[in-house]
């Protein structure tokens, strides 16, 4: 057989063929083996990071969140932990007695609003549903017994 006959040709191709073709299937497999092997130890280390990250967001509590104490201490005790600039005192029921009449709305409306040195809100960003929970907070010191969702 001549190596330019057609038969010698087709012989070479069909041996180079046999050759490469489970070569290639092998070497086609074996890095995709590799990649997968690499995707998971990837995602294994990428994961416990992920949930460590979600686990530190969580305690801090968004904006219309916060309970009656947070916004309490975080603002509201400024003036009434003293009863500063004549805030009724955190604790003192007898500055307190005449104002609980108003009830947890009244209260809230007023604070939302403010009067005279108190400022609308107390200065602070809460939301009205804060509010009620930090006159809760606040009130429930001084003789009441609201409950703020
Ligand atoms: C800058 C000082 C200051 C801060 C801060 C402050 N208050 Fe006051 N607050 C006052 C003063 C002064 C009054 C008394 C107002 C009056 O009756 O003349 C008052 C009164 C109130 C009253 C009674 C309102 C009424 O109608 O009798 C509530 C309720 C109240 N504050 C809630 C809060 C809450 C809740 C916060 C925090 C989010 C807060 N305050 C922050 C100064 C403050």
């Amino acid at each position: 057989m001549s190596m330019n006959s057609p038969a010698y040709r087709r012989f070479a191709l069909a041996s180079a063929l046999i050759v490469a073709a489970p070569l290639a299937l092998a070497m086609g497999n074996r890095p995709k083996a590799d990649d997968e092997a690499t995707n998971e130890a990837t995602n294994a280390r990428i994961q416990p990071v992920a949930k460590v990250d979600l686990a530190a967001a969580a305690p801090k509590a968004a904006a219309g969140s916060r309970t009656g104490e947070e916004i309490y201490k975080g603002v509201c005790g400024a003036c009434h932990d003293a009863g500063v600039a004549g805030a009724p005192k955190t604790g003192d029921k007898g500055v307190w007695a005449s104002r609980l009449g108003l009830g947890l709305d009244g209260l809230t409306k007023s604070a939302i609003k403010g009067k005279n040195a108190m400022p609308p809100k107390g200065g602070s960003d809460a939301t009205d549903a804060e509010l009620a929970r930090a006159i809760a907070f606040m009130a429930n010191k001084s003789g009441a017994s609201f409950s703020a969702k």
